[in-house]
């Protein structure tokens, strides 16, 4: 007997026009493909966590106002705790912003705005959340452009406008010049800097990480948004967002009442309580891994991009994925044809990549 059929004719019809995000299954051996840390957790830390989750009550609702992690978070950032919203990783942050903001605006759609390319969450997240997506082009350097952010800003009023800086996935930081000026020129926008990259915007490991987030003191049209994804805690799924109370203060009312597991929470709160100091120093294995990398993709003549990321745009051909992907070494290659020619390749352990240059002389 066939199934009956759902009424998939009241759906929003952007969604068949999206394709659902799907990762391989089998990850392969050196996988440089997703920004993660490539240092797994050590067995010290991985006990302690163990140790907390033991004896959480499991048969009840977790702490919807995650306290313990909300003070160890504010502690590791130098901020207020209510300051900040939590969410299931950055994602879960920019779809509450997107909920908290669907207002029209004269009659037509909100807007959200970001310069790209960059992370595809911005534009596919709008869409769901019956958005129009404005994305300024770059300029050929993969610098902002400020008179086209200008004139966008001009014609659509965005309600959010995103900058990852550094920017995923050509890893430079955006001119602080130019993103102050689009701030204090644009008011009535929430000027969204995403630091998911933040803690590695440093020249030399054992430099401070660059944060905008002292911009929160002078203008109360800024946010910041990072995460524990990239440093070394991506299964967790935690992010936040650093803005003013105020503002906080409206976004929870968007927030799913129990967004994060007990076991996400009490794992975080004990990492940053207790192991800040091996997250720190994971960072700094990547930031000198980092040069390891570019130098070697330089001498193999793939033009690497300067970043302050965890990753290095590379000039390889999509020629290039599946050859190398049979050496067991995945990298990110991509569909938007401003991308055309160039692969992001994520800073992996010095075997990986070790493991990658001889992937890459091996099937050049
Ligand atoms: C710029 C940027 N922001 C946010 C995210 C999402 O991070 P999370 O894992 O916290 O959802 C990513 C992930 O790739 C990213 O590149």
């Amino acid at each position: 007997m066939s199934r009956p059929t759902p009424p998939l004719s009241r759906l929003r019809p952007i969604l068949a026009e999206l394709k659902a995000y799907t990762v391989p299954a089998a990850p392969p051996p050196v996988k440089l493909d997703a920004n993660e840390s490539p240092w797994p957790l050590a067995e010290t830390v991985r006990r302690s966590i163990a140790d907390a989750v033991a004896s959480l009550p499991f048969h009840r609702y977790p702490d919807g106002r995650a306290t313990g992690l909300r003070r160890a978070l504010a502690r590791h950032l130098d901020a207020d705790g209510d300051e900040l919203i939590l969410g299931a990783g950055s994602d879960e942050v920019i779809a509450i912003l997107l909920q908290a903001f669907m207002t029209p605006h004269e009659g037509r759609a909100p807007v959200v705005l970001f310069p790209g390319p960059s992370f595809v969450m911005y534009r596919i997240s709008a869409l769901t959340h019956g958005y129009e997506p404005v994305e300024v082009p770059l300029d050929a350097d993969f610098a902002l452009d400020p008179a086209a952010m200008h004139a966008a800003f001009r014609d659509h009023a965005p309600a959010l406008a995103f900058y990852a800086t550094p920017n995923n996935p050509t890893g430079n930081p955006y001119d602080e010049a130019v993103l102050r000026d689009l701030v204090a020129s644009y008011p009535d926008t929430l000027h969204i800097i995403d630091e998911a990259y933040g803690p590695f915007a440093r020249q030399r490991p054992e430099d401070r990480a660059h944060t905008l987030s002292p911009w929160l003191a002078e203008h109360g049209n800024v946010a910041v948004m990072s995460t524990l994804s990239k440093i070394g805690l991506a299964a967790l799924r935690l992010g936040w967002l650093r803005a003013h109370p105020a503002l906080v203060h409206e976004l929870e009312k968007a927030r799913q009442p129990f967004n994060l597991s007990a076991t996400a929470q009490i794992a975080a709160q004990v990492v940053l309580e207790q192991h800040g100091d091996a997250v720190e120093e994971a960072i700094r294995a990547v930031v000198a891994e980092r040069e390891v990398l570019s130098a070697g993709l330089a001498e193999r003549g793939l033009d690497p991009r300067p970043s302050q990321a965890n990753f290095v745009l590379a000039r390889l051909p999509a020629s290039r994925k599946e050859p190398l992907l049979a050496q067991g070494v995945a990298l990110r290659f991509f569909s938007d044809p401003r991308l055309d020619g160039w692969a992001r390749v994520t800073v992996g352990t010095p075997a990986e990549t070790r493991a990658l240059f001889a992937a890459l002389d091996a099937t050049g």
